[in-house]
């Protein structure tokens, strides 16, 4: 286990044909077998022709004018889009000489995706892993991380309990062996998000409606994703961000925390790497909404039809989200409906992973229903998509309701040892630029080290 790690820039995660031609070629025959580390070269929002995977929902479903547009994350390496983050980090981590492989052990605090991605990308670049993870996830999320080769260590509890996962992450760092691939800290994944995901967002709408993002919803676990906001904003300043979060968890809201049922966000806490000042507007979405509207998706292809969506476009639909997408989806709508945007006008939002691994969240939903019947699914639809309303948004531009959210950050982070100093640092727009510009240097690096292969 010692191979040199190397891997794509963050320019050339973005944009796929800066990739010098012959390893192109060879990461686009390795797609076929998941563990050839070229698949590092496939960590993209592009498919093999330079377009971004995503999907503009019906409006038969949405019920807004307003184009509604999905980026897909389950087309990256791994299933999910979290592999860039955990990319990025370790590559980061090796360029500063922190991470070596054959010498570090790498830690990944996570409720399952950011685990899978990084057992994977430690499986790809020679890397011994352990992913920290609470004990109550879906069994689709442990059975990725063991084939990928990482251990498991597991905390108790389940989404709401990372905080545990997090505590153990710092006992386990008490030994200099094991390094962490922080995702709620280290900002590799705002750096990865802000430039590869954010750019992708512009891209994506290339063509639709008046070709601007009016506004991007997404729903924080680490809040990387979130990230997409600032470079959205700097290439559409009218652009409104949402956080979206569980309404069972309402921790951005009101400092609420509770057990909810949408893998991957919602995790109590307001993270280190979110950039609180660019969030306009936060919003609670009913886990139970998610998970009926993800059954819709799934099984209700006949009620979507008697809905006017076309069949063709209600059966492409199926398998491409998860729980959190659902939630992002309700969410994306949800604004829409509130900003009264129109048909020129495009909400973005993200669907971080597919549906397979989330089998046995529709399982559980069976298990707690007699019978889910056409006439239930029909109910559902309606409770679900036509009755979104522009309820439980909370808007948080003013600058009180600012202070309170970097009060609840200092609550989250100074027992984990930041320093207020660099926590303060965080108020202000120029230290988000400064790490986001920190980009240009790692891809300088990151070619040097492929030139050193050579
Ligand atoms: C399924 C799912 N959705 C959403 C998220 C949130 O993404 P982010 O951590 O970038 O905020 C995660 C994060 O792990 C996830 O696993």
């Amino acid at each position: 286990m010692s191979k040199v790690p190397f891997g794509p820039t963050y320019e050339e995660m973005l944009n796929r044909s800066l990739l010098p031609k012959e390893i192109k070629e060879k990461a686009k025959a390795a797609r076929k077998d998941e563990l050839n580390d070229l698949n590092l070269f496939n960590i993209s929002w592009e498919d093999e022709e330079g377009e971004i995977n995503k999907i503009v929902l019906p409006k038969e479903l949405t019920g807004v004018d307003a184009n509604i547009v999905v980026m897909l994350g389950r087309y990256f390496p791994s299933g999910s889009h979290k592999v860039g983050p955990a990319y990025s980090t370790l590559i980061e981590g090796y360029i500063d000489k922190e991470i070596m492989p054959s010498e570090h052990t790498i830690l990944g605090p996570s409720t399952g995706n950011f685990g899978i991605g990084v057992s994977y990308i430690c499986n790809l670049m020679g890397y011994d892993a352990i992913v920290i993870m609470p004990d109550n996830m879906s069994n689709e999320r442990y059975e990725r991380i063991s084939k990928y080769g990482a251990k498991l260590d597991l905390t108790p509890g389940s989404e709401s309990d990372v905080i545990l996962t997090l505590e153990r992450t710092y006992e386990l760092m008490k030994d200099p062996k094991n390094k962490a691939l922080a995702q709620f800290e280290l900002l590799p994944n705002y750096r990865f998000h802000r430039h590869v995901t954010g750019n992708s967002c512009v891209r994506a709408v290339e063509g639709i409606g008046n070709g601007r993002i009016a506004a991007f919803a997404s729903a924080p676990g680490s809040a990387g994703t979130l990230a997409a906001g600032d470079m959205i904003k700097a290439v559409f300043p009218e652009a409104k961000v949402v956080a979206l979060e569980p309404y069972e968890c309402s921790t951005l809201t009101n400092g609420g925390i509770g057990q909810h049922r949408i893998e991957g966000i919602g995790d109590k806490m307001i993270t280190l790497i979110h950039n609180v000042l660019t969030t306009d507007f936060i919003t609670m979405i009913r886990d139970e909404d998610c998970v009926k509207g993800l059954k819709i998706i799934q099984d209700g292809t006949d009620i979507l039809v008697e809905n006017g969506v076309d069949r063709k476009i209600a059966e492409s639909l199926k398998d491409m989200f998860g729980v959190s997408g659902m939630c992002n989806i309700i969410g994306a709508i949800k604004t829409a409906k509130s900003l009264n945007l129109g048909p020129n006008d495009n909400v973005v939002t993200v669907a971080t992973d597919g549906f397979d691994r989330y089998y046995s969240v529709l399982d559980d939903l069976s298990g707690r229903y007699l019978e889910i019947e056409d006439f239930v699914l029909r109910r559902w639809f309606d409770d679900v998509f036509k009755s979104i309303g522009t309820d439980m948004i909370k808007d948080v531009r003013g600058s009180e309701e600012k202070e309170v959210l970097f009060k609840r950050k200092e609550e989250d982070w100074l027992k984990f040892g930041y320093s207020k100093e660099y926590l303060d640092s965080m108020k202000s727009m120029e230290f988000w630029d400064n790490e986001y510009n920190k980009h240009k240097y790692y891809d300088e690096k990151i070619l040097e080290l492929r030139e050193e292969i050579k």
